[in-house]
């Protein structure tokens, strides 16, 4: 089963890359599994891994929230991103723990173990400016209730970013039940506090990201 599928993946890429280009999406999908951050995995379309430090920049956040850790790349990032500007920290949750010491030490992050339902939303008083990325399950379900709970805590101006909406496009969604495209979609529809940012979503052209419709900025 697995050859035959990456036959298929094979010969598909081929006529892709002969009516489209030189690479396309599955190829830009296929690399962000194997983009690291000072050695650590951090799954991260390369559109998006700019981005992200363009907004740091921008906001200079008190509080950056990350949802689904993994290894850590992207906290890592975030964090150093932060001690080059000398504010900010970042709080970290997964399920499990795979980091290293590089993430443990690090004196901007904080690692959270028992998923975001256990995640008190009282650790987020004392800041002001908050992003929130989740990076999660994706399932249709649990980014709903993400989205939920932490719309909550952004303020007025600052972003609640969801990721990897781009599974719609690769035709994975059905597996998460809609994905994050479909909770944003519903999310936006009783919800008037939040717009997409096209200023990050199309920045590279229309949809040029993992995050499709996926950066929600606060604008009351
Ligand atoms: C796509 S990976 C995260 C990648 C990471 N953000 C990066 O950029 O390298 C998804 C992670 O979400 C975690 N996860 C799954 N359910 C979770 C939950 N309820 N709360 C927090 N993390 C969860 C998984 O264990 C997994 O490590």
């Amino acid at each position: 089963m697995k050859i035959i599928k990456n036959y298929y993946y094979l010969i598909r890429n081929k006529i892709l890359k002969h009516f489209i280009g030189a690479y396309n999406i599955w190829d830009i999908y296929g690399g962000h599994f194997k983009v690291t951050y000072r050695g650590i995995p951090t799954l991260k379309c390369p559109f998006d891994y700019v981005m992200y430090q363009m907004i740091i920049s921008e906001l200079k956040p008190d509080l950056v929230i990350e949802i689904g850790t993994n290894f850590g790349g992207t906290s890592l990032y975030i964090a150093d991103l932060m001690e080059a500007i000398g504010h900010g920290e970042v709080h970290t949750i997964d399920i499990e723990d795979r980091t290293e010491k590089t993430l443990k030490q690090h004196p901007r992050i904080k690692l959270f173990t028992n998923g975001w339902k256990n995640y008190d939303l009282e650790n987020t008083s004392k800041f002001l400016k908050i992003i929130v990325i989740d990076d999660a399950s994706h399932i249709y379900e649990d980014t709903l209730e993400t989205i939920k709970t932490f719309s909550k805590i952004i303020p007025v101006g600052s972003y609640l970013i969801i990721e990897d909406g781009i599974v719609s496009r690769l035709k994975r969604a059905k597996l998460l039940n809609g994905g994050p495209l479909r909770a944003i979609e519903d999310f936006m529809k009783t919800n008037d506090c939040f717009v997409v940012d096209n200023k990050y979503c199309n920045m590279f052209g229309e949809d040029t990201t993992f995050n499709t419709k996926g950066y929600l900025k606060r604008i009351k």
